[in-house]
């Protein structure tokens, strides 16, 4: 069965609650499409203005992050339930961001997958490498294992459904986008250590998108990729570009 594009914004730290209802009002008619799941993930204090904007569109409203306990003195954290409550399906898991400035691991990645699968919410979990890594040619050895650490213990039924991101982390917000067959090869690599983790079934249902400096230009090309089945966007999802985006054919 061919896997369904998703395409999702990443809005990261901007917007604030205003902006996030005009932004939304603005993009509703240019994203609409059957041919793609089209999700916003946005701040946690811009889901429910977000979502009561995009009431009736084909936008599903995401989070941007998550906590892996159901509740208690976590200051500042947001909980699955909190985020089931207003009804988010789908949440981004280890940005390459968050893994730098917060401290966030693989580990704490993988706790994360787990909740959110128990909570019935679909992660976006990230991975990609540094230009560092790139360069010493361990590109592949560093995915698999943030792959495989974090879908430790994740049932085959529970990863068919996931999605997968991969951020090289030399092409966010750099304007650098990789190749089309850099980001294929990564992507087919990734869909091959989930094969190798569970079976081919749940590797050919597992969607695998490509973010780093994602535009109406180069989205074509990398979602035409085989293994390509979609885009993490930044930069562009906060503007009209992200409707050429969405409909990229
Ligand atoms: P970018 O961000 O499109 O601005 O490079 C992508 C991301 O970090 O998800």
């Amino acid at each position: 069965m061919a896997r369904k594009k998703i395409i999702a914004g990443n809005w990261k730290m901007n917007m604030t609650p205003s902006e996030a209802v005009e932004l939304v009002n603005t993009l509703k008619p240019l994203v609409a499409t059957e041919d793609a799941d089209v999700v916003f993930c946005v701040p946690a204090i811009d889901i429910i203005p977000a979502m009561e904007a995009a009431k009736g569109s084909n936008i599903e409203i995401g989070a941007e992050n998550m906590y892996f306990e159901e509740k208690g003195a976590y200051t500042g954290e947001i909980s699955p339930s909190m985020l089931t409550d207003v009804g988010v399906k789908y949440v981004v898991l280890g940005h390459s961001e968050r893994r730098e400035y917060f401290a966030e691991t693989s580990e704490t990645v993988n706790k994360k997958m787990l909740k959110a699968f128990e909570h019935g919410i679909t992660p976006i979990m990230c991975c990609g490498e540094t230009l560092e890594q790139r360069e010493q040619g361990v590109t592949m050895d560093f995915i698999r294992q943030q792959v495989k650490v974090g879908f430790l213990n994740v049932t085959a039924a529970q990863a068919a459904t996931s999605v997968i991101a991969y951020e090289p982390i030399w092409a966010i917000g750099t304007g650098k986008t990789a190749t089309t067959e850099q980001a294929q090869e990564v992507c087919k690599a990734i869909r091959e250590c989930i094969a190798e983790i569970y079976d081919d079934a749940t590797a050919a249902a597992v969607r695998i998108q490509y973010g780093g400096s994602v535009n109406a230009a180069t989205a074509p090309e990398l979602f035409v990729q085989p293994d390509i089945d979609g885009g993490l966007v930044g930069g562009a999802a906060l503007k009209p570009d992200f409707g050429k985006i969405v409909n990229w054919k």
